[in-house]
């Protein structure tokens, strides 16, 4: 009988530990070896797959920090931002105003992407982004909840700011739920889009202890006045919802409990 002494363990990574545990005998046939290695990579990738999924589902890892498992067919790639427009900031800030009254006409893909853009697009070469962030760890999630706008099919979308695009993480016309989990407010439900931004406390806590929690509210509303100012100089009309059942926007946008939504801002064209 040819004796085999395995030594290598490593091949199967993380599981090596979980591989060692396996190791019954040291002396095997080749055939034996090759079948209880096989069981043991089995078991292995399993084990990591479990855990994996129970994490997710404990909210530990945010399915939007691994973005890269999205198929490539639910990637929307955004035009580039304009970076002038027609009104000063100065006069941005005399127009705004709540507006909760909009037609039915679609928005562009243009105008959402520069709303999205001006929330937290990216305006430096070391990633630093239109709004501000305390010790730039960037908290916030831009989303988007799209019931009528021009080459984006109806669904929620996330924003990457890094790669200035949308990933579609839901499909369907999700209005009318969301309109239900913001008491009824009907505004939401007849917009053209409502964007969503969200927190993940964390992010911020993590180094500034209970204070994050005050910096994380901060940035929201430094993002939710960029978009204000910028719907402003799209001639767009657009609210801050603050009202909403936080358990059912959760829900419908498929956040885990360690993500907050945080405002509603249905956007649509002035009447
Ligand atoms: C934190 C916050 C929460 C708000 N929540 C709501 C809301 O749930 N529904 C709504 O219609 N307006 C909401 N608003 C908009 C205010 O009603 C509005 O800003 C206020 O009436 C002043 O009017 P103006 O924005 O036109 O200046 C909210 C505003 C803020 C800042």
């Amino acid at each position: 009988m040819t004796v085999f002494m395995n030594h290598t363990h490593t091949d199967v990574g993380a599981g090596g530990a979980l591989g060692f545990l396996w190791m019954g005998s040291h002396v095997k046939s080749r055939d034996e070896q090759g079948a209880q290695d096989m069981i043991q990579r089995v078991v292995v990738i399993s084990a990591t797959w479990a855990i994996m999924l129970a994490m997710i589902s404990k909210g530990m890892i945010m399915a939007h920090t691994s973005p890269s498992g999205y198929q490539r067919a639910d990637i929307v790639p955004l035009p580039q931002p304009h970076y002038d427009g027609k009104v000063s900031v100065e006069s941005a800030l005399c127009q705004r105003r709540s507006v909760r009254a909009y037609t039915e006409a679609p928005l562009t893909i243009d105008e959402v992407a520069q709303l999205v853009w001006a929330a937290q697009g990216i305006t430096h070469a070391d990633g630093l982004r239109t709004a501000p962030s305390a010790g730039a760890l960037y908290p916030l999630r831009v989303s988007l909840v799209v019931g009528n706008v021009q080459t984006l099919s109806q669904g929620i979308y996330t924003y990457r700011p890094d790669k200035h695009e949308l990933v579609r993480v839901i499909e369907g016309d999700k209005r009318a739920e969301l309109s239900a989990a913001a008491l009824e407010q009907s505004w939401v439900g007849h917009s053209a889009v409502v964007i969503v931004l969200s927190a993940l406390y964390e992010r911020t806590t993590a180094r500034y202890g209970e204070r994050g929690i005050r910096y994380v509210h901060m940035e929201v509303g430094h993002a939710a006045q960029n978009i204000q100012l910028q719907a402003v100089s799209l001639n767009l009309g657009t609210v801050v919802v603050g009202a909403f059942d936080d358990r059912k926007v959760q829900r419908i946008m498929q956040m885990t409990t360690r993500e907050l939504p945080l405002s509603l801002m249905p956007v649509g064209r002035i009447p």
